[in-house]
């Protein structure tokens, strides 16, 4: 039996985040360099994008590359960044056929043209869907976010467009790359690593959180579907106790 059958499509949460871990580790069971583990990785980029689309999960978003990771050797970030305009050239049409919207958040100016240029582009052809947005983090890192966040307010405080006192929760999620989009129920990170390396901070503050053992290559549909599965089993009391929840589900 398949674990979607046990998931309330009442309840997908809107908004589900990953990190994405584990390719070097997968490649290095298999005696291959750590590149081949990231090739490897995009068919499981795949299998979360369709069955997050499959059970109605609105916003998708997926940790490709931390602001940290151009600390990696050379020629793994050169891999990876030719990696990904592959992907980003082969998957457009299929992503179009799928109804799929593209958003990528992240520090832009940090990244290759070529990377910007292709990127865009996809972003462009998929600007007409409706379904799943699938959010990339791309050398992103809530660090860069929050800093350049606190920038844009103090720039506008400065511009007298704001007063200090309009400084609320709204108003900071507004300065967010993830602005206007709500934050996630769910993170799932894989690898068996328990950290969260930068990865959406502010956003992530009530998240449940998810860790499975499972390298990212080896992430299949249904492993996002015990995901959500493990995330319906759980109350969520957001400071409250479980007797005030169950009296306001009896409502
Ligand atoms: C995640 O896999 C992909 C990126 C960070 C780009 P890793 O490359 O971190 O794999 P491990 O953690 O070394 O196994
Ligand atoms: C986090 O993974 C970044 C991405 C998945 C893109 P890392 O593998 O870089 O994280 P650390 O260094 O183990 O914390
Ligand atoms: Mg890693």
């Amino acid at each position: 039996m398949s674990c979607i059958d046990n998931i309330n499509i009442k309840r997908v949460p809107r908004h589900v985040a990953i990190i994405m871990d584990g390719n070097g580790r997968w490649a290095k069971q298999r005696g291959t360099n750590r590149i081949f583990g990231h090739e490897h990785g995009v068919e499981a980029v795949r299998n979360s994008i369709k069955a997050a689309a499959h059970i109605g999960v609105e916003y998708l978003t997926l940790y490709a590359f931390s602001t940290e990771n151009w600390s990696r050797p050379k020629y793994e970030v050169d891999a990876l960044m030719r990696l990904l305009v592959n992907v980003v050239k082969n998957e457009t049409d299929e992503l179009k056929a799928n109804n799929v919207q593209l958003k990528i958040i992240g520090d832009r100016q940090s990244l290759p043209k070529k990377v910007c240029r292709e990127v865009d582009k996809m972003v462009e052809k998929l600007s007409a869907n409706t379904g799943l947005t699938v959010l990339i983090a791309l050398s992103y890192s809530s660090h860069w976010e929050i800093i350049n966040a606190v920038k844009s307010i103090a720039y506008d405080v400065k511009k007298g467009k704001i007063e200090p006192e309009d400084i609320s929760r709204e108003l900071f999620d507004s300065y967010l790359a993830t602005a206007e989009i709500p934050n996630p129920e769910l993170m799932i990170r894989t690898s068996g690593e328990t950290r969260l390396s930068n990865f959406l901070l502010w956003q992530l503050a009530y998240a449940e959180l998810y860790f499975t053992q499972k390298l990212w290559p080896d992430f299949c549909e249904e492993d996002f579907y015990q995901a959500i599965c493990n995330y319906q089993s759980r109350e969520r009391r957001f400071g409250k106790t479980s007797e005030q929840l169950e009296k306001t589900n009896l409502k």
